[in-house]
C-alpha cells in the first residue's frame, strides 16, 4: 500500500566538515556500512521498494553505492570477501532507485517538494538517513509506522522524548494522547526555545506523508533563513485534517552530530558487527 520512500540527501552536512567537503554525509560509515544503507534497509524491511533520492551537487557516490561495481566484484569473486557485498547486492536486486536533484538547498520542505514528480499522488515514507534508527528486538521504525498507517491512513511523524535543554534542536509537537505511544498532533513548533516548547516530544527523521503535503508545502512561505520547513506544512495538515505522532520502539542516534555519530558507531560495533 505504501510503496515509495523519499530520501532527502541534498544537505551540506556542515557539522561534519572537513569530512563532508567532497563526500556526502550520508556516505559516512557506521563501522563498515554507510549511513544511507542503514536507512534503505529499514525502508525495504517496511516493504518500501521504490526509493527516491533527492540529491545535490557532490552526491554522486550515493548513486554509485546502489549500483553494481563490476570490476570490484570480479576482483573478489570466489574469495571470502564476496560476502561483504551480499547485503548491498540483495538491495540492488530488489529495489527500484530513482534520483532527482535539488538545485538550491532551500530546506527539507523544499527537498520533499522536489521529489513530487517521482512520488506522484500516493502516500510515501521519508527517511532522513542521518537519523540512524535501530529497531533491535522490534520491527524497524518505518515498518512500525507503515503498520500504523494501515490503521489510520493519515500523515505520521516519528517522535522521541528528549531532554528539555535539547528541544531547540528539533520540531516539537503538542498532541492529544490516543494511546501510550500515539498522539493526535494539535501543534508543532520548529526549534523552540526551552520556555516556548509545547512538550519534550521531538520529531525525528521518519515520516509517512499523504500526497496533499505537496500542496501544503507550496502554500508554505519560506522562513526567516529562506528555508521551507516541512514542519509548517505538516502542521497545516494537522489543522485541516489529522496527523499522528508516534513514539517509536527502538533506538535512534543523531548521526548528523559528531557525538551521536560516535555513539552509533560504538553501539553498532558492539551489538551488530561483533555480535555477528
Ligand atoms: P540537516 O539540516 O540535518 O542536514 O537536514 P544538513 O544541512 O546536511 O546538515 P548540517 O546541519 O549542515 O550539518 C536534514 C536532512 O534534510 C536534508 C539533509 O540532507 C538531511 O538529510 N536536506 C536539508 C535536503 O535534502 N535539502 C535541504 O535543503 C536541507
Amino acid at each position: 500500500m505504501i510503496r515509495k520512500c523519499l530520501f532527502p540527501v541534498a544537505g551540506y552536512g556542515t557539522r561534519f566538515l572537513p569530512a563532508t567537503k567532497s563526500m556526502p554525509k550520508e556516505m559516512l560509515p557506521i563501522v563498515n556500512k554507510p549511513l544511507v544503507q542503514y536507512g534503505v534497509e529499514e525502508a525495504v524491511e517496511a516493504g518500501l521498494e521504490n526509493i527516491t533520492f533527492v540529491t545535490g551537487r557532490g552526491k554522486r557516490s550515493i548513486a554509485d553505492h546502489f549500483d553494481i561495481s563490476y570490476e570490484l566484484e570480479h576482483q573478489i569473486a570466489g574469495t571470502a570477501k564476496e560476502e561483504y557485498l551480499t547485503g548491498i547486492r540483495s538491495i540492488i536486486d530488489k529495489v527500484n532507485f530513482s534520483f532527482t536533484r535539488q538545485h538550491e538547498m532551500k530546506g527539507l520542505g523544499h527537498a520533499i517538494l522536489t521529489g513530487e514528480p517521482l512520488i506522484g499522488d500516493e502516500a510515501f515514507g521519508v527517511v532522513l538517513a542521518d537519523d540512524l534508527c535501530i529497531g533491535g528486538e522490534y520491527d524497524g521504525v518505518m515498518a512500525q509506522m507503515v503498520k500504523l498507517f494501515k490503521q489510520f491512513r493519515c500523515s505520521i511523524v516519528a517522535i522521541q522524548e528528549v531532554p528539555e535543554d535539547e528541544v531547540h534542536k528539533y520540531g516539537v509537537i503538542a498532541g492529544e494522547s490516543i494511546s501510550d505511544d500515539i498522539f493526535r498532533v494539535t501543534n508543532m513548533v520548529e526549534k523552540p526555545k526551552k520556555e516556548d516548547a509545547p512538550s519534550n516530544l521531538a520529531i525525528i527523521g521518519r515520516y509517512i506523508l499523504t500526497p496533499d503535503i505537496f500542496e501544503k508545502i507550496r502554500e508554505t512561505p519560506p522562513g526567516a533563513n529562506g528555508e521551507v520547513q516541512i514542519t509548517d506544512a505538516i502542521l497545516r495538515q494537522a489543522q485541516e485534517g489529522c496527523v499522528l505522532a508516534y513514539k517509536f520502539k527502538g533506538r535512534r542516534f543523531d548521526c548528523g552530530s559528531v557525538d551521536g555519530f560516535v555513539e552509533a558507531t560504538n553501539y553498532c560495533y558492539e551489538n551488530i558487527y561483533k555480535a555477528k
